[in-house]
């Protein structure tokens, strides 16, 4: 495939790998929660691309619901600092949670929302992440679903922006200079 900006360096996922790699994950989610129903948790923007093709492929009925973060940038404030900027609409209390990511990379940004979703009681927590990159892990939190692994690289696409550009992507690319923002 062409790519489509020229700070593409390489594909790293084809859309059609991402797409068969969300169905064989969907199947492994509709296992896990088979006889119940399930909420998908989005984080804007990022997930939104992966929450929607992901939903298509679970089996059980689903509930989806989103909020969004502000992260601040470690010249201004503790690295890692996340506050919620759009919270859910809706209560999890008793309810089944899937939280959806795009990337899990220090992993702040998981455990930050990971401990505020506990402390509304859902019956269950558990993440799913398009890309885990688990090198760069600073914090340690449980991964349960993960459609790739993705080496030290900046990545684009399927809901991944440099800039806010390439989310509209179906391929997963790195790109060509150093880590942008
Ligand atoms: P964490 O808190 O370090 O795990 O960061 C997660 C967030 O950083 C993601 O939700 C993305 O918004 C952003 N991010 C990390 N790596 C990349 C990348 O390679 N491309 C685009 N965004 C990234
Ligand atoms: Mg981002």
């Amino acid at each position: 495939m062409r790519p489509a900006a020229p700070e593409i360096e390489r594909i790293l996922f084809t859309q059609e790998q991402v797409e068969q790699r969300i169905a064989e994950v969907g199947a492994e989610i509709s296992d896990k929660y088979r006889g119940g129903e399930l909420k998908l948790i989005g984080v804007l923007k990022g997930s939104v691309f992966f929450l929607t093709a992901l939903a298509k492929r679970i089996d059980v009925p689903v509930k989806i619901d989103f909020l969004s973060i502000s992260s601040f940038s470690s010249k201004t404030a503790a690295p890692g600092l996340v506050r919620i900027a759009k919270d859910l609409d809706d209560s999890i209390e008793g309810e089944e949670v899937l939280l959806v990511e795009d990337i899990v990379d220090t992993g702040f940004t998981a455990r930050y929302l990971l401990q505020s979703l506990a402390a509304r009681g859902p019956n269950s927590l558990s993440v799913c992440t398009l890309l885990d990159r688990t090198s760069r892990r600073i914090v340690q939190i449980p991964v349960e679903f993960r459609c790739f692994e993705i080496p030290d690289r900046f990545v684009i696409g399927c809901g991944l922006d440099y800039r806010q550009l390439y989310r509209n992507l179906g391929y997963i690319a790195v790109m060509k200079h150093e880590r942008g923002q």
